[in-house]
């Protein structure tokens, strides 16, 4: 008799993840009361540093051609002048702890920039309840092994929240709490070398990575109208789509950012019918590539599960249909602003097939 439950509770798990061994990342706290260079250290708690180093390495030899590494490392060093606070102190303090060099700390926290293929979705239901969801694409599998749920506290409390991997210190998915969500999907395909050009003259020019932005926005935001300001407006290093989420009924809105300021604003529009806006990696005026069905199929299926039936988990199931979830499919993250303490992470061990 207390078999059954116990066997149907299993079945109903193992229906929410479809590959079976998809698994909740771990959860690293970070105290904004404490130094810079030490408000990192819980990550010792949770990963093994040998494993960090050797991660850190993969990640870097597996993204960056040797020579471009080597021409890099001096440029880097140099650029730790340029680099604003906290975010210097805690790159150092990273670099220190986690015995790495200073230049491959740097270029880690810019190497994920280059070719994250994202999906996101803000959506709104019947009752005017907003959630926000995002799949993060990344071709490198040692990031399912990376990946960790941020909690940034201030006096105890919990300032926001978001989604990284152990050593990077932006944040492309966040929360704060009862205000908004913010996530962030690449634009554009820079290579390396001209990338790298830029990064240097914006951080001259005093411009912020996209990542960092959305920290600095989840810090400091207001309310939903606040971020949308925020994150349409200051200067960042490179394009990027911003997808936010607030807490009433028609917060919602995909920001197409130039480097300078907003190229778009899509907001959601209940009332002509448009309760959801997906974005993947294309301007969303444009004609999509025929060789990516991402957002047609996250839009069918979104579509087929209708306002009146979405919430938190028929949109997690929206976010696990191939081809929105693929095979380098790192995380998934759903998370609705009102209802901070459901924010959910769930690392797709293997990717997503398709079936
Ligand atoms: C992180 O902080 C929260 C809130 O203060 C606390 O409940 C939790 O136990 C902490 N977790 C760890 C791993 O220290
Ligand atoms: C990553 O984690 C998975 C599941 O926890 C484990 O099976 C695998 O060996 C890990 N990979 C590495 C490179 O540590
Ligand atoms: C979803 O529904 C909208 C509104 O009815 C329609 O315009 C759109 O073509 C549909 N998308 C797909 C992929 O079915």
């Amino acid at each position: 008799m207390l078999l059954l439950p116990a066997v149907l509770l299993a079945a109903l798990t193992a229906s929410r993840s479809a590959e079976g061994s998809d698994f909740s990342p771990p959860v690293v706290n970070v105290s904004l009361d404490e130094a810079p260079e030490v408000r990192w250290n819980d990550l010792l708690k949770v990963f093994d540093i040998n494993f960090l180093k050797k991660a850190a390495a993969e990640v870097i030899d597996s993204t960056v051609p040797k020579w471009v590494h080597q021409a890099v490392a001096p440029v880097a060093l140099a650029l730790d002048k340029y680099i604003p606070q906290p975010y210097e102190g805690e790159i150092r303090g990273l670099a220190s702890h986690f015995g790495g060099s200073l230049s491959d700390i740097i270029i880690l926290n810019f190497a994920y920039e280059i070719s994250a293929f994202c999906t996101s979705i803000v959506a709104q239901d019947t009752n005017g309840h907003v959630y926000h969801g995002r799949n993060l694409d990344y071709p490198h599998s040692i990031l399912r092994n990376l990946t960790i749920n941020v909690i940034f506290l201030k006096n105890g409390e919990v300032a926001y929240r978001g989604t990284s991997f152990a050593g990077y210190i932006g944040l492309w998915t966040g929360q704060s709490p009862d205000k908004f969500t913010v996530s962030g999907d690449q634009r554009g395909d820079d290579h390396w070398w001209n990338w790298w050009k830029n990064l240097v003259s914006a951080f001259l020019l005093g411009r912020s990575p996209v990542s960092w932005l959305v920290r600095e926005t989840l810090e400091k935001a207001d309310d939903f109208q606040d971020a949308l300001m925020r994150l349409s407006k200051i200067p960042i290093i490179t394009g990027v789509y911003y997808i936010v989420g607030g807490v009433r009924g028609g917060e919602g809105a995909v920001i197409t950012r130039d480097r300078t300021g907003p190229a778009d604003i899509w907001p959601l529009e209940p009332v002509a019918g448009a309760w959801f806006r997906v974005e993947t990696n294309y301007d969303h005026w444009l004609p999509l590539p025929a060789r990516d069905h991402r957002r047609e199929a996250a839009d069918k299926a979104l579509n087929a599960t209708g306002q009146d039936h979405i919430n938190m988990d028929t949109l997690f199931q929206v976010l696990s249909v191939f081809p929105v979830c693929n095979g380098i499919t790192v995380y998934t993250t759903t998370m609705s602003a009102a209802t901070p303490e459901k924010y959910t992470t769930l690392v797709r061990s293997e990717g997503c097939g398709m079936n």
